[in-house]
């Protein structure tokens, strides 16, 4: 519906009024789907359908007419790419990467910060809590639902991208606050780190059709909030849950053992072993990585670590840390990219990765790639020395 939408533009209009009546229409069609015509303003979007791996050249054409006058009217920020175009350490193929450029200047153009990363809630404005915002990226949208209290619906690459230039959202689902309320809890009371908060979501995630409440025994660390987040927004339609959240005291509270999350373990751990190491799913800020290269204790891998993350991390992180003492260490970035949505993998010939991130197994799945699924720790313990 929205590429026939897209597809019957005017030939009349100057290129400004067609950017806007493209937008138009994506929100038009999304109203009919909704069933509301009422829309609210935004403080900001965050657009996926970034890597030229998911759009194509269909997506990259559109981009490039869409983006000759068309301009975002609120701060946005984007996705990560499907290559790091900064410095093509891995030596991908350069019309990728080429293909990959014209689609990032496209964004820029319209307005976009410089952002390219699956975390916009790291580096870039965060508006207050209670405001609306236009989010894409399912991780994304959970986290600043969930976290940040933001409210936003789990946009699509193309309506992420009319809200960015209209300043504008469709007002339904998770913008109105009784959609939001949470009707049913679950408990857990095992031991926890960030790959087990990952399967806990991925098992309530498959069951879940409202907003619920989660209790655990502690804090979370801000990774384990991305775990958590993450693993959610890949699986099932629940875009805000709650920690320990003592609210409404009637509702039904369901246990989750620790058999259930076993079970999830197996159908996601598809390997004993892997070729390469793959963190920051989503992407790790420089605390994040200050924390993994501290836990590494001056060890080295014994087979590359690719660490994915936005290019403000990675520029923190070398100021600190010795880049060449990294590479010694077989620790590298992937900045401003997204490592599974992208040639990498295929192109460096690896079939089996080592992995702490629930949302990387489940996609490296439906990519073909077997995953061997440890918590960090773990990756630490048994891949370094
Ligand atoms: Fe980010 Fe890619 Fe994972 S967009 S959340 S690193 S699948």
């Amino acid at each position: 519906m929205l590429k026939k939408a897209i597809l019957s533009g005017h030939k009349s209009m100057n290129r400004l009024d067609l950017a806007n009546d493209i937008a138009q229409r994506i929100l038009s069609a999304l109203s009919k789907f909704y069933e509301s015509d009422k829309r609210i303003k935004i403080r900001t979007a965050h657009i996926s359908g970034v890597s030229y791996e998911n759009i194509g050249d269909s997506g990259l054409i559109f981009l490039r007419d869409i983006s000759e006058k068309g301009k975002f009217s609120v701060h946005t920020t984007i996705n990560p790419m499907g290559a790091d175009v900064y410095n093509n350490t891995f030596n991908l193929n350069e019309q990728f990467i080429k293909k990959q450029k014209e689609i990032a200047k496209a964004y820029l153009r319209m307005g976009a910060i410089e952002s390219f990363t699956c975390t916009p809630y790291d580096y870039f404005l965060v508006p207050e809590k209670g405001n609306h915002v236009a989010w894409a990226e399912s991780s994304a949208v959970v986290y600043g639902n969930s976290f940040l209290e933001l409210y936003t619906n789990k946009e699509s690459a193309l309506s992420a991208l009319a809200s960015a230039i209209l300043g504008e959202a469709i007002y339904s689902d998770m913008h109105i606050e009784e959609n939001r309320r949470c009707s049913l809890s679950y408990k857990y009371e095992e031991k926890i780190n960030e790959l087990i908060l990952g399967l806990l979501a991925y098992h309530v995630g498959k069951k879940a059709e409202k907003p619920f409440n989660i209790k655990l025994g502690r804090e979370l660390s801000s990774l384990e909030k991305k775990s958590l987040a993450a693993a959610l927004g890949s699986i099932g339609n629940v875009a805000v849950f709650k920690i320990n959240d003592e609210g409404n005291v009637d509702r039904k509270v369901y246990e989750v053992l620790k058999k259930d999350l076993e079970k999830e373990y197996m159908e996601l751990n598809t390997s004993e072993d892997g070729e390469i190491i793959v963190l920051g799913c989503p992407h790790w800020n420089h605390n994040e990585i200050f924390n993994f290269l501290k836990e590494m204790n001056g060890r080295s891998f014994k087979k590359d670590c690719i660490i994915a993350c936005c290019k403000k991390a990675y520029e923190n992180t070398i100021k600190i840390y010795d880049r060449k003492l990294l590479d010694k260490k077989r620790i590298y970035f992937f900045k401003g990219a997204c490592p599974i949505f992208s040639p990498l993998l295929k192109e460096l010939g690896v079939s089996k990765v080592i992995t702490n991130s629930v949302k990387a197994a489940h996609y490296y799945k439906y990519r073909g790639i077997r995953v061997n699924l440890k918590e960090l720790k773990d990756i630490i313990k048994t891949e370094s020395e």
